[in-house]
């Protein structure tokens, strides 16, 4: 089966003062199309910035894009602005955190969503307007043509996230990649919107790729997962074998680090030190500060990515002896 996405030794390094911040150093990561495959990691991991690499969104004066983004088997870094425009809705589509910056609080709601409607499906206006309306509807919003006179703020936060969702699928892409999409809800919504976008992805088959720093939130959404560390990816494997036995110390110091069940109003629990900084050369095993089972040789150079398992690999110089000792 050939994949759908496939990255390859990506890098994302944003020019500033300090010299060159390497906010992703090296991702290899596949899709297949319609998978489910959520992206973790800690605030900083470089998770936004990979995501912004597969839809060309980066700031291509101050930023250097390099590796490999490979879509349908087609190059997308060499690719110059106007096909990456057409790429964009059409080929993989993006949605992020905040619903309040994504629509123009001085347009009426359906003439925003009409337009979507427009550019991206090529649809005339009153076949625009028609779909525009269909949507309210399927999102279950009462006497549509009332609504769709009305302006942003007039909608609830959650519903504003769903519109923005059925708009970025308005080229019904074959990958949606979703940073965050829920964060900015309260949980009772999130829990709403979450499904909506599960059902979603049934209906219309496509990929999706959601990046979230909420293991929870993994759980119920995604059948592979991707945990990133300091810009690059230290395991993947199938959800529920990654958080029933984490291969790598790091997906195990996060997932201690996750709020439990019944434990709301308890202090979470975190990570003891920090991450290496973005301006930081690599000097051996990122993670060797902070891992609990890191021997002297771990500084020895940076770990490669091993198999850990069916479908599942670790970049840890130990991968094989704490299998042993049951940590994976
Ligand atoms: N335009 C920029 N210029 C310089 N550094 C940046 C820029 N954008 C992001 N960074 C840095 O790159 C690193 C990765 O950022 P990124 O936004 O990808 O993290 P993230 O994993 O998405 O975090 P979060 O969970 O907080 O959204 C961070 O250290 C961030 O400060
Ligand atoms: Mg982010």
């Amino acid at each position: 089966m050939s994949g759908l996405l496939s990255l390859r030794g990506l890098r994302v390094a944003f020019a500033g003062e300090g010299g060159a911040a390497m906010a992703v150093r090296g991702v290899d990561l596949e899709l297949e199309g319609g998978e489910g495959l959520a992206l973790v990691g800690e605030s900083g991991s470089g998770k936004s910035a990979t995501a912004k690499a597969i839809l060309g969104l980066h700031d291509m004066s101050s930023t250097a894009v390099t590796g490999s983004v490979r879509f349908e088997g087609r190059e997308l870094l060499e690719l110059g602005e106007a096909e990456l425009r057409s790429f964009r809705g059409r080929g993989a589509s993006m949605v992020f955190q905040d619903p309040g910056t994504s629509f123009n609080p001085l347009l009426r709601m359906g003439e925003q969503v009409a337009e979507a409607f427009r550019s991206v499906a090529g649809l005339d206006r009153k076949a625009a307007r028609e779909a525009a309306l269909g949507l309210f509807s399927r999102l279950g919003i009462r006497d549509p043509v009332t609504r769709y006179a009305q302006y942003p703020h007039e909608f609830s936060g959650g519903m504003l996230q769903r519109m923005m969702i059925l708009l970025a699928l308005a080229g019904r892409p074959r990958l949606l990649v979703a940073d965050e999409p829920t964060t900015a809800l309260d949980v009772t919504v999130q829990a709403q919107v979450l499904l909506f976008l599960e059902e979603l992805k049934e209906e219309l088959g496509m990929a999706v790729l959601l990046v979230t720093h909420d293991m929870g939130i993994v759980a119920e959404t995604s059948t592979r997962i991707a945990v990133m560390y300091a810009g690059r990816i230290v395991e993947t494997g199938g959800t529920a074998e990654v958080l029933g036995s984490p291969a790598h110390p790091y997906t195990e110091a996060l997932l201690e680090a996750m709020p439990r069940p019944g434990s709301r109003g308890t202090r979470l629990a975190t990570i003891l030190g920090l991450p290496p900084g973005v301006y930081e050369a690599d000097s051996g095993c990122p993670f060797f500060p902070r891992c609990r089972h890191a021997l002297a040789s771990c500084m020895d150079g940076l770990p490669p990515s091993v198999e850990a398992g069916p479908g599942r690999k670790s970049a840890c110089f130990r991968t094989h002896s704490l299998s042993l000792r049951g940590i994976a």
